[in-house]
C-alpha cells in the first residue's frame, strides 16, 4: 500500500460537513455566537448536499477530470492534477488550469471529477485505456502505531468504462513527491488563516478569566488562538479529533463546565439560606439576619463537604477491596503455575515420548509405564513385530494411550530422523526421549578374541545410535511449544540407558559393550552441560543386571547366573519394570533437577564390597507385560 497522505487540508475552520444539511440550515437560521463569529463571512454559502466532501479521498497529487457530458460522445475532458483540495468550499482546484500557472488554478466543485485510476488495460488484447472512478469509497480509518498516523484505503466502486470484473479495486493514494504541503506557501488553502497547520491538539489553556468556556468556545478558540505550540499531526483528520475531543468526559472543557457549574450551585444555595433568614428577621437588623443565613449555610457547605469526603472513602474502600481481589486471582494463577512446574508425568497428559528398543525388556515395560502415567508413546524398535505387539499390549491396558510404531534401526541417522520428525508431524512435540536400544553380542568378549566387526556393530548401536537420538531429539525440543494452562513448556528429558558394567570392572569380559556404556555416560554428561540452559536435562540410566532376555540368553547356564548372583548385594536380578519406574522419574518434571547424572538403578552392586549371606526378604516387583 503506498503511503496514505496527510489530508492536507483536514485542518478546517468550518465544519459543516459533519452536520447535514437540515441541522445546518436551522443554525444558519439562528446561529450562536461562536457560529456567527465564524460562519459570518458573506462568500460562505450553504454547501448543496451532493457537493459536501464526506470522505476525504481526493488529495492533492492525485489526477482527475470533469464528468464528461453524457449525450455528447466527443466530449474528452482534459485531466489534471489536483493542486489542492478546499473543504471549506467543497471545491478541488486544478493545477495548470486556466492561465497555466499554479498561482491562477482553476476550481470545480468536488462533485464534478472523476477520479483517475490509471491506464488499465480491460480486455485480452493488451491495449490500455484511461479507467476513471466515479464513485470512490473508503475503509474505516485505523491508527498505524508504529508510524503513528491514521491510515485508511481508498478503492473504486464505479469506474467509467466499467470494469470486466466486479470487485472493488484499491486506488493508492499518490506517491509524497515534495517536501510536505506547507499551507503558509499556498495562497488556495482552505482557510485565510494561514497559521491553520500551526495548531495543536495540546489541551487549550486559557488566559486570564473565561466566563462562558464550554465545547464550543474550547473548538473556537482552538481555531482563533495563534500561540498554541506547534505539534499537530497532519495526517489526523480533524473529523477525528473533535470528534474524540466531543465525547470525552474528561476533557478539559468538560472539567471546566463542571467546576463551573458547582459554583454556581454553591452560589445560589447560599442565596436560597440568605433569602430564608430574610423571610423572617424575628428583630434582627437585616444585615445581621444574612450573616446569620450566611453562617449557617457555610455549616450545611461543611457538612455537605464532609459527606463527599465520606463518600470518597467508602469508594476507596470498594477500590482497594477490588484490588485485594485482582491480587488474589493473581496469587491463585501463581500457585497454580507453580503445581504445574511441580507436576508428575501423570498430570501431563500432553507430553510425548519416543522409546527405542520399545519392543521388549525395559523398552516395552517403559512403554507401557509411561503410557499408564499418561503420556504419548511412540515405539520405535528394529524389530517391528515386537513393537506392534507392545502397541497391542497398551492398547489392552490403557485404551485411551495414544501410540504410535516406527521401525527405526537407531544406527541410523535417517531413521532416527524420521521417527522424530513422523512424531512431532502427528503429535506437535517431543518432551521425552528414551534412548534405550542397546545390544550384547554373544561374541563380544576380551580385548585378543573380540572381532572387529563385532566391535563397530556394538559401537554403531550403543554409542551412535543414542548420539543420533540426541541430536534429533534436541532439535525437536528446542521448538516445542509452549502452553503453561496445559503444562506445556520448552525443552525436555532426554534418558540415555547406559549401565552399571561402565562404573566397575568385569573379569567376564564383553569389551565392545562395557566400552560403548562409558562412552555413553561421557556423552550425556557432556551434553547435559551444554544444553542446561536450554531446558534439556540430560541423564544416563545404569541399569543393574536384570532379568530380560539381553541378560538372560547371554547366562544361559546356572554356573554362569550364580558367578554373577554372589556379588548382587539384594541377591536377585533386577526386574525391567523397576528401570521402567525410574526412567518416568527422570522424564518427569519430579526430577527437575536432575541433570548430567549417572543415575544407578543397579540393587546397590556398584556400592558393595561385601554382601550379605541368606535369603531376601522381599519378593521382586512384577513386570507389567507378566501381570494378567
Ligand atoms: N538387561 C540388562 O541386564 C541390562 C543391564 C544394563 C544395561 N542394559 C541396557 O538396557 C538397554 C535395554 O536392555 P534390554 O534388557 O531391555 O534389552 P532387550 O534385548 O530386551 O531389548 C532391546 C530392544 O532393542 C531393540 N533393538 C536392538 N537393536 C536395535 C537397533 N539397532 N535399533 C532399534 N532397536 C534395536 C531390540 O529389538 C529389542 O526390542 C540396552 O541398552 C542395554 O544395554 C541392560
Amino acid at each position: 500500500m503506498s503511503i496514505p497522505p496527510p489530508t492536507t487540508s483536514s485542518i478546517t475552520r468550518d465544519l459543516r460537513h459533519l452536520f447535514s444539511s437540515v441541522t445546518l440550515r436551522r443554525a444558519m437560521l439562528n446561529p450562536n455566537p461562536w457560529q456567527r463569529r465564524v460562519w459570518k463571512q458573506d462568500h460562505i454559502k450553504v454547501v448543496p448536499d451532493k457537493d459536501r466532501i464526506m470522505k476525504w479521498n481526493i488529495v492533492p497529487g492525485d489526477f482527475v477530470r470533469q464528468i464528461p457530458d453524457r449525450f455528447n460522445q466527443n466530449d474528452n475532458p482534459e485531466r489534471y492534477e489536483v493542486l489542492s483540495v478546499d473543504k471549506w468550499q467543497n471545491k478541488v482546484y486544478l493545477k495548470g488550469t486556466r492561465y497555466k500557472t499554479e498561482a491562477k488554478a482553476k476550481w470545480v466543485p468536488y462533485s464534478k471529477l472523476q477520479l483517475w485510476i490509471g491506464n488499465l488495460s480491460l480486455h485480452e488484447d493488451g491495449e490500455t485505456t484511461s479507467v476513471y472512478a466515479t464513485r470512490i469509497g473508503s475503509t474505516n480509518l485505523k491508527y498505524n502505531y508504529r508510524k503513528k498516523r491514521f491510515e485508511w484505503v481508498r478503492y473504486a466502486e464505479a469506474t467509467s468504462p466499467p470494469m470486466p470484473f466486479a470487485e472493488k479495486r484499491r486506488i493508492p493514494w499518490p506517491k509524497e513527491k515534495q517536501p510536505p504541503y506547507r499551507a503558509k506557501q499556498n495562497k488556495y488553502y482552505d482557510t485565510e488563516a494561514d497559521n491553520a497547520l500551526d495548531k495543536t491538539w495540546l489541551p487549550f489553556v486559557p488566559q486570564g478569566k473565561v466566563s462562558t468556556f464550554n465545547e464550543e468556545s474550547y473548538i473556537g478558540d482552538l481555531f482563533t488562538n495563534k500561540d498554541l505550540p506547534s505539534q499537530w499531526q497532519a495526517s489526523i483528520p480533524m473529523e477525528h479529533i473533535i470528534a474524540s475531543e466531543l465525547t470525552n468526559p474528561h476533557s478539559r472543557a468538560r472539567r471546566q463546565e463542571r467546576w463551573q457549574e458547582r459554583l454556581a450551585m454553591l452560589e445560589r444555595s447560599k442565596q436560597e439560606y440568605v433569602k430564608l433568614e430574610l423571610a423572617d428577621l424575628k428583630g434582627r437588623r437585616r444585615q445581621d439576619a444574612k450573616a446569620d443565613g450566611v453562617f449557617r449555610w457555610k455549616i450545611a457547605v461543611r457538612k455537605y463537604k464532609a459527606r463527599r469526603n465520606w463518600q470518597r472513602w467508602v469508594r476507596r474502600g470498594a477500590k482497594a477491596k477490588m484490588e485485594m481481589r485482582i491480587k488474589r486471582r493473581h496469587r491463585r494463577s501463581a500457585r497454580k503455575l507453580r503445581r504445574l512446574r511441580m507436576m508428575k508425568l501423570k498430570d501431563a497428559k500432553n507430553q510425548v515420548a519416543i522409546i527405542t528398543g520399545a519392543g521388549s525388556g525395559i523398552g516395552l515395560e517403559s512403554s507401557l509405564l509411561f503410557a499408564q502415567e499418561g503420556a504419548t508413546v511412540v515405539l520405535a524398535d528394529i524389530n517391528l513385530g515386537a513393537a506392534d505387539a507392545a502397541a497391542a499390549l497398551i492398547a489392552k491396558r490403557t485404551p485411551n494411550a495414544k501410540t504410535m510404531v516406527f521401525k527405526t534401526d537407531v544406527s541410523s541417522e535417517k531413521d532416527i530422523k524420521a521417527a522424530v520428525d513422523a512424531t512431532v508431524e502427528r503429535f506437535g512435540r517431543l518432551d521425552i526421549m528414551f534412548n534405550n536400544a542397546g545390544i550384547m553380542h554373544p561374541q563380544d568378549d576380551n580385548a585378543v578374541t573380540t572381532e572387529e566387526n563385532i566391535w563397530d556393530l556394538t559401537m554403531n548401536i550403543n554409542v551412535k545410535g543414542v548420539w543420533w537420538g540426541c541430536k534429533y531429539a534436541i532439535l525437536a525440543m528446542r521448538k516445542n511449544p509452549t502452553d503453561e494452562s496445559l503444562g506445556l513448556r520448552t525443552g525436555g528429558s532426554i534418558i540415555n540407558v547406559a549401565s552399571f558394567v561402565a562404573l566397575m570392572g568385569a573379569a567376564t569380559p564383553q569389551l565392545a559393550y562395557t566400552a560403548s556404556k562409558g562412552a555413553v555416560l561421557a556423552m550425556t554428561r557432556e551434553l547435559a552441560m551444554v544444553h542446561a540452559r536450554e531446558g534439556i536435562r540430560l541423564n544416563s540410566l545404569c541399569p543393574g543386571p536384570l532379568k530380560t532376555p539381553l541378560l538372560m540368553d547371554f547366562l544361559n547356564t546356572p554356573e554362569k547366573r550364580d558367578r554373577r548372583m554372589v556379588h548382587i548385594p539384594m541377591g536377585r536380578f533386577g526386574e525391567a519394570i523397576e528401570q521402567a519406574q525410574a526412567a518416568v522419574f527422570l522424564g518427569s518434571d519430579e526430577s527437575s533437577y536432575i541433570t548430567g547424572t549417572d543415575f544407578k538403578v543397579d540393587g546397590g552392586i556398584s556400592s558393595c564390597y561385601v554382601t550379605p549371606l541368606g535369603e531376601p526378604v522381599l519378593a521382586p516387583p512384577k513386570n507389567l507385560s507378566a501381570a494378567t
